[in-house]
């Protein structure tokens, strides 16, 4: 692993929008490249300043190279199946973990270290007997399940952080879903039971563009954020929208031209399959239709060239009593997250 540390002159400052906006799930890594320990510590370094509520610092995290660590097969048996390919050949796992006694125990220090540090003021109305008798007693009476909540909150911001550090630092980040065996990571890892594994997170050096083929497409902006009142759409500014672009927050929508040749030649390196999966016409003809997203041109140019030239799977008719049921067990309308029935 190497160590040298370069001086900070040498390393590029990406401004914060732009790493932001630079950011990508990036899925194919470099596997002869290994990331250098400084940048992992630069990483863990953004996670530990992240917000933390009370300053408990209740995010930990342990890190995982496969060529070092002895608990690589127990840790890849718990992995989804399609996340294997992308920790083996990332560069380092970063396991992220939520230590629930933190909230139990450190909340009294916590508070402490902020007064010291010239944070917990009269002005907003702190008072240390109130604290102690009420406030203090009252969170650390909190049931684990209210903490584990809280809590696991603050580890998808440390772990944010970690992200956007290491993006400005050139490297690919992923989250990684653990779902195969409940419970098997804190198995391998040992965890006390006051440790949740909150996220699994692979780095490395992206053997696909850093930009992935471009930004991946959201909702509106009206659809997700309110102003003043829930339901009443926050306006996007094309004035905001046009400097963002330019500042890099936004960027170009994916897919950008030559995107899938790419993934075919990764494929092709590894011996792998190639392609990306399909939806059916309807069902791509829905989507396009909802007005909830924010597709591009050439989300659309992708979406029509599927349906003009590809052999797309028919929609599995079998399968739509199942998903009526599991929708309208939310009360959620059927009729905007099913295709029309023919
Ligand atoms: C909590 C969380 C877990 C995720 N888990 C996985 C995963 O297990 N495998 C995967 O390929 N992508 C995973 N992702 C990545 C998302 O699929 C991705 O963020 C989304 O498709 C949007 O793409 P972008 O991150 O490039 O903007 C996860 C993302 C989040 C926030």
């Amino acid at each position: 692993m190497s160590t040298q540390v370069p001086s900070a002159g040498q390393i590029p400052d990406v401004p914060v929008l732009r790493a932001l906006g630079n950011r990508r799930s990036i899925r194919y890594f470099d596997p002869d490249r290994e990331v250098e320990r400084w940048k992992i510590e630069t990483m863990l370094q953004a996670a530990r300043f992240s917000s933390c509520q009370g300053n408990i610092n209740a995010t930990e995290a342990v890190v995982l190279q496969k060529d070092y660590c002895d608990i690589w097969d127990d840790i890849e048996d718990c992995v989804s199946g399609f996340n294997v390919t992308v920790i083996n050949q990332a560069s380092h796992l970063i396991l992220w973990l939520t230590n629930l006694n933190a909230w139990y125990g450190r909340a009294i220090d916590g508070i402490s270290t902020v007064s010291l540090a010239g944070a917990a003021s009269k002005y907003h109305g702190w008072n240390y007997e109130f604290s102690m008798t009420q406030t203090l007693p009252r969170l650390m009476s909190f049931p684990k399940e209210r903490t584990e909540m809280l809590l696991r909150f603050e580890t998808g911001q440390a772990a944010a952080n970690a992200i956007t550090a290491g993006v400005g630092l050139g490297l690919g980040n992923i989250l990684i879903a653990f779902g195969r065996k409940p419970g098997g990571v804190e198995k391998a890892l040992g965890l006390p039971d006051h440790y949740r594994f909150t996220w699994g997170h692979a780095v490395g050096y992206p053997l696909e563009d850093a930009n992935a083929g471009g930004q991946r497409p959201r909702l509106k902006m009206e659809a997700l954020f309110s102003e003043n009142a829930f339901g009443t759409p926050w306006k996007s500014d094309p004035a905001t929208v046009e400097m963002l672009k330019e500042k890099g927050l936004i960027q170009e929508q994916a897919p950008l031209p030559g995107r899938f040749e790419q993934m075919d030649r990764i494929a092709d390196r590894f011996g792998r399959d190639k392609g990306v999966i399909s939806f059916p016409v309807r069902e791509i003809q829905r989507l396009m239709a909802d007005p909830d997203w924010d597709f591009g041109p050439r989300m659309r140019e992708r979406a029509r060239w599927l349906i003009d030239n590809e052999d797309l799977p028919e929609y599995p008719e079998e399968m739509r009593q199942m998903f009526a049921k599991l929708l309208s067990e939310h009360g959620i309308d059927t009729a905007k997250f099913l295709p029309a029935e023919q």
